[in-house]
């Protein structure tokens, strides 16, 4: 439960360039992926951080053979039905990508495998997962209330049509891997299009897998021969947001973002920022692909927001984000449609509301999301922020706290290592005082 002092309004603004870390969609992916395939799969610019690391422990705890180095990853396939029964339960820690991809993995293995998490994952849904696992055939038992622990048994897969009932690309990604594993072939289709890490990565190593043109509807062929990849990740567009904001609302400021990951089914902060007229321009690089490229941003005077459902899948971890911008936008916006966020590593709709809250910002809170005042001025009635355990919570506050001339701790910061180990060092290296 570490507690620290955040910093506080920095006078020269941000200035500088920051290459954030690999992206953590795609380093679990790349992990994944790599182990069910033949051969090698060498990652560059992995992200280094507690979830990856989950995904990590466990496929070693399934008999991969997985080296490492400060700056790769090598991965040494062991090809499907190449995992070996654990010996003991696989621990997820705080990781639900972790845990619902790989129980899509492990549905079609031929022995028993237990997963469980840390308190927060706990309480998090994985029935969502577990229900279109069992239509293909899976056996899956989870609590009462359809959350970890969980048993596995291995089972045999089949092909089906399913349409899913959440817009979530973890619950595509788990269908997604199960149905490699089928014997016939696969349909599945999307409430809203999602991050599509997973069908990229995988046409990559070698999969029959196609994508429609309504970019919900992915077709799924068995494929057990997957071959290892030079898998090179780009920086992650959810770590670089957090200084795309802070640029956004401090004054004085100019960042540049390097080789941040340019996915389009990711960059909806982006387009955010563009509806409320901030200042930044997008340079795309070369790519073979996930796209990628640099963002340099600058102090803008923000018009206020009405983010739908729609715009969601595309930016769902940086609606906190979102928050804080529209308490710096002149005007009210409004976040609907976003009931997943009560969901997330904590109930971000209850944990935003109570902490932008504590700074004075005007904000009420929806069942599907949230109302935001903005003001120039907050009124701050307490100088104890909480990250709740959830790392984007604790980082969007740290952002928040740069608003401010106050004294702020923030306690649980050891939460940000989930994602971003390296975050207070890149922020500290952006900060000028005049
Ligand atoms: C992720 C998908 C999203 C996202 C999470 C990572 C992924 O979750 O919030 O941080 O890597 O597939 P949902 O699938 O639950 O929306």
């Amino acid at each position: 439960m570490e507690k620290i002092k955040l910093n506080a309004f920095p006078t020269g603004g941000l200035h500088g360039t920051i290459n954030v870390p690999g992206d953590k969609s795609i380093s679990h992916r790349a992990l994944m992926i790599g182990a069910i395939s033949e051969g090698q799969t060498v990652i560059n610019h992995f992200l280094w951080s507690q979830d990856c690391r989950s995904t990590l422990n466990a496929l070693r705890q399934l008999g991969v053979v997985i080296e490492e180095s400060a700056t790769q990853v090598i991965v040494h396939g062991v090809g499907f039905g190449g995992f070996k029964a654990p010996e003991q339960p696989l621990d997820m820690g705080n990781s639900g990508t972790t845990t619902r991809l790989l129980m899509g993995l492990l549905v079609g293995t031929n022995f028993t495998s237990n997963l469980r998490g840390d308190g927060s994952l706990s309480k998090r849904p994985m029935n969502r997962v577990a229900v279109p696992l069992s239509k293909m055939g899976a056996e899956i038992e989870t609590t009462k209330l359809g959350t970890l622990p969980a048993i596995i048994k291995g089972s045999k897969i089949h092909g089906i049509d399913i349409r899913l009932q959440v817009a979530s690309a973890q619950v595509k990604s788990a269908v997604i891997f199960a149905a490699l594993q089928a014997d016939n072939p696969t349909t599945v289709i999307e409430k809203l299009p999602t991050r599509n890490h997973t069908e990229l990565m995988l046409r990559k190593f070698g999969a029959d897998l196609t994508t429609e043109s309504d970019q919900k509807t992915i077709n799924i062929k068995p494929s057990a021969n997957l071959r290892g990849q030079v898998v090179n990740v780009p920086g992650d567009i959810s770590s670089a947001a957090f200084f795309l904001v802070a640029a956004a609302i401090v004054p004085n400021s100019k960042v540049l973002l390097k080789n941040v990951s340019l996915n389009p089914t990711r960059t909806g902060i982006l387009k955010v920022l563009e509806r409320m007229e901030a200042n930044f321009k997008v340079v795309y690089k070369e790519n073979t692909d996930e796209c990628y490229g640099d963002i340099e941003i600058s102090t803008s005077n923000l018009t206020s927001i009405r983010i739908t459902e729609n715009d969601i899948p595309a930016l769902i971890d940086e609606l906190p984000l979102v928050a804080l911008l529209a308490a710096c936008a002149e005007g009210v916006s409004e976040i609907r449609g976003a009931a997943e966020l009560r969901v997330k590593e904590t109930d971000r709709i209850a944990t935003v509301t109570q902490e932008l809250g504590k700074l004075g910002v005007l904000i009420t809170e929806l069942s599907d999301g949230m109302i935001i005042h903005g003001r120039k001025n907050w009124k701050i009635n307490t100088n104890e922020l909480n990250s709740h355990g959830d790392h984007r919570i604790g980082m969007m506050l740290a952002v928040a706290a740069l608003r401010t001339d106050q004294e702020l701790y923030l306690n649980d910061a050891a939460a940000i290592a989930v994602s971003y180990p390296s975050f207070f060092a890149d922020l500290k290296s952006l900060l000028r005082r005049s």
